[in-house]
Parts: C-alpha cells; structure tokens; sequence
C-alpha cells in the first residue's frame, strides 16, 4: 500500500490516476481548490478500494500555501511515498499575446507555481532518500510553435527543471518522472474538434501509473507523441518557420 500525494487531484488525468491508485488500495491525498468536488472525488475513490482518500483545499497559484500542503499530506498519511502534480491551464494564445497579465497568470500557474511544489518536495524526499515525484509537463514543451509557445514555453520549463532534478536526486534514490501527453480529450481541451491524434484520459492514466511504478524518466503517453515530437523538433528552422499551423 503507497502513500500518494496527487496534487490538482480534480484534473481528469489525475482523478484517473486515481482510481487506479485506490483499486490498488493505496492511501491518497487529494489537493484541489474546488472543495466540494474533492469531497465527491474521495467518496468515490473509498468505494472503489482506497484504503483512505484525504481532502485538502487549496489554490495553487498561492506559492505560500505550499509548504502547509505537503505537512498536511505527511501529518495525516504518516509520510508520503509519490507525488503526483497534475494541475495546470491551457491559456489562450492570441489573448495572452495582447495581455501581459494573462500570459505571466498562466506562466505562474504551469510553470513557477510547479516549480515551487517541485523543489519542496525535492527537498524533504532527498533527505528521506526515497520518494516518487511525478509531474504532468506537455509534448508542446518540446518545441515552442506560434499556436501554443506561452504554454509550451511553461512547460518546457518544467521538462527541464525535472531533468536536472532527476540527474540531482539520482544518487538519493528519489525518482522524477517527467510525464508528456500529446492531446487528451479532458475539460481543457473542450473546445478542440477530436480526431485520430486524440487520447482517452483513463488511457493516459493507465500508461503514467505503469511509468510511475517503473520509475521511469521521460515518457511520451501515448508513446507515438515521441515519434511525432522527433521529427517537429528535428525540423529544419527554414521549414519550421513556415508552418504556422502547426
Ligand atoms: N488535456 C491535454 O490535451 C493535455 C496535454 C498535455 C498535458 N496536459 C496537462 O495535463 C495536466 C492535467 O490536465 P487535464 O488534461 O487533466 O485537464 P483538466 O481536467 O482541465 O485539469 C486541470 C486541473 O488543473 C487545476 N488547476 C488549474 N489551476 C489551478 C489552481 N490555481 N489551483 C488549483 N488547481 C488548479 C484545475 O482545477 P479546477 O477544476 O478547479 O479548475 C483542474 O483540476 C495539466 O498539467 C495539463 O497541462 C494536458
């Protein structure tokens, strides 16, 4: 039985997550900022096996408010052996390009406020010498394209914050799994049209839970996305710079 901190617990991706976790039996702490859902959320997952769900309400763009987070997930669990960070938003490009504020509020929330979370809990799992940290990034952040950089960009950081966290917390036993999804049918790309590329998030889940358990690095879910973000990024500039579709 694991002791597992999921963080933007109301995430679609996450609540799948989630329900893998709790058929396992697994004690989950829920944090979420929508606090009647995370109510319904740990009822459910009681149901479906979890040996305990908690509920923590919390805004996460409050950097604060972080630290508190993580005593409540360690008080109430007796410890915490993976962390699952899962929230974010997908802003809207063209607004983002005509408003300062939208762009650094989206920055804040997928980059900095991951950031802040990352290295807090870096720091209790090296010293503990054990741990899971996984985190959900994006393919976007791979190559930042006209349609998307301002999201991209954020998660680009957080690809390469991971990758020199994982590099560091190697030698302290303390896993990072960077998790990139390519297009997943969930409440945050609603308005998109669906087609071929697109992915279920109970699909997803399943693929990060299995990379979770394995510890592994970098994983492109589903695994095709890693083909596809090759050869974007292996693209010449000259021909990159016009395909403004894309
Ligand atoms: N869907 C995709 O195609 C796709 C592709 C690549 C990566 N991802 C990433 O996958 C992760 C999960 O997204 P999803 O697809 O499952 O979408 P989702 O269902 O819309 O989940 C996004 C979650 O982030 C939470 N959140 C946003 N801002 C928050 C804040 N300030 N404080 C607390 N929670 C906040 C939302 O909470 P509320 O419900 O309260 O708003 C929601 O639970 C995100 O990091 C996303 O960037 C998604």
């Amino acid at each position: 039985m694991k002791k597992i901190l999921i963080i933007g617990a109301t995430s679609a991706i996450a609540e799948h997550c989630a329900r893998l976790w709790a058929a396992r039996k697994d004690e989950l702490f829920l944090v979420g900022r929508d606090g009647e859902r995370l109510g319904v959320m740990a009822a459910d997952l009681k149901v479906r096996g979890a040996t305990a769900a908690h509920v923590h309400g919390a805004d996460l763009s409050h950097l604060g408010a972080h630290p508190f987070i993580l005593d409540a997930a360690e008080a109430q669990m007796g410890g915490v052996d993976v962390v699952l960070i899962a929230h974010g938003v997908l802003p809207d490009q063209t607004r983002c390009e005509a408003n300062l504020e939208e762009m650094l509020d989206s920055v804040h929330i997928n980059a900095i406020s991951t950031l802040s979370l990352l290295t807090l809990i870096a720091n209790r799992f090296e010293e503990r010498k054990a741990g899971t940290i996984a985190v959900i990034s994006s393919v976007a952040g791979d190559r930042g394209r006209a349609s998307n950089y301002v999201y991209g960009s954020s998660k680009a950081m957080v690809t390469a914050f991971t990758s020199g966290l994982r590099q560091r917390l190697h030698k302290s036993s303390v896993a990072v799994v960077t998790i990139k999804p390519g297009l997943v049918d969930t409440p945050m790309a609603a308005s998109f049209k669906k087609g071929l590329l697109w992915a279920k998030p109970d699909d997803v889940a399943q693929k990060m839970v299995t990379a979770i358990d394995r510890r592994q690095a970098e994983v492109y879910v589903p695994s095709f996305w890693w083909a596809v973000m090759m050869v974007i990024k292996l693209m010449p500039h000259s021909i990159f710079i016009r395909l403004s579709k894309i």
